[in-house]
């Protein structure tokens, strides 16, 4: 263990992207719409993050329930795909069961043995509690953090702030684990400790935030904190 890693008393993690798959979500995708799967899961999840952002900036908060079901609508349109109310309605559903990452379990297993683990999101409450319960990762949770009372999206420092509150810890005693480069960056900028998932092998955020550690997998923080 690093003098820095030392200090941590608690990890808390992003969702979406980060213990959650949300392109497991193509092959339903695949179903109604042969062929295009990747495409729409793909123009999905970047017109959900814009969303996000776009509300925050023009003070229109909209749950992330509905961004997510404005933003799979805008994707069908631009790719000229016939969304029907049955079909929207389904694709919505695997919201609540999105595959996790093949090493999550364990990894959260084994930190929550010795650290109070919590879910820091931009998902509401139900969809959060949802997507934890039907993968079964609801047990190694102390606490759900969604940005829903707030009324504003991460990468606002408010977001962050709730997890120094509610785990009454200063901000650097505090890991946040985060697949999503632009969520690390606004960790690191509120002046968390900061773990970057770089899963897929991304160019760091020019962001001037640059995370504490990159790593691959959540497994690998287990390591760290030998
Ligand atoms: C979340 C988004 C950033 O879970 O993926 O907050």
């Amino acid at each position: 263990m690093s003098p820095t890693t030392r200090n941590l008393k608690a990890f808390v993690f992003d969702a979406y992207g980060t213990l959650f798959d949300v392109s497991s979500i193509r092959e339903r995708c695949d179903h109604f719409f042969p062929g295009m799967g990747a495409q729409i899961a793909e123009m999905w999840r970047v017109k959900q993050l814009e969303y996000s952002w776009l509300g925050s900036l023009m003070a229109r908060y909209r749950n992330f329930w509905e961004i997510t079901e404005a933003a799979l609508r805008f994707a069908c349109r631009a790719l000229k795909l016939a969304l029907t109310d049955e079909i929207r309605s389904d694709l919505m559903q695997n919201y609540h069961h999105l595959n996790l990452y093949p090493e999550v379990t364990k990894a959260l297993a084994a930190l929550s043995e010795r650290f109070p683990l919590a879910i820091l999101s931009n998902g509401t409450l139900d969809m959060l509690q949802q997507a934890t319960r039907n993968s079964h990762i609801d047990k190694y949770f102390k606490d759900i953090y969604s940005v829903e009372d707030l009324a504003i999206f991460k990468p606002a420092p408010r977001v962050y702030h709730m997890a120094v509150d509610a785990l009454d810890l200063p901000a650097k005693e505090i890991g946040f684990v985060s697949s999503n480069a632009w969520d690390a960056a606004g960790a690191k900028s509120f002046g968390l400790h900061v773990f970057w998932i770089n899963r897929f092998q991304r160019p760091e955020e020019e962001l001037g935030f640059p995370p504490d550690h990159t790593i691959q997998t959540l497994d690998e923080i287990v390591g760290l904190m030998k």
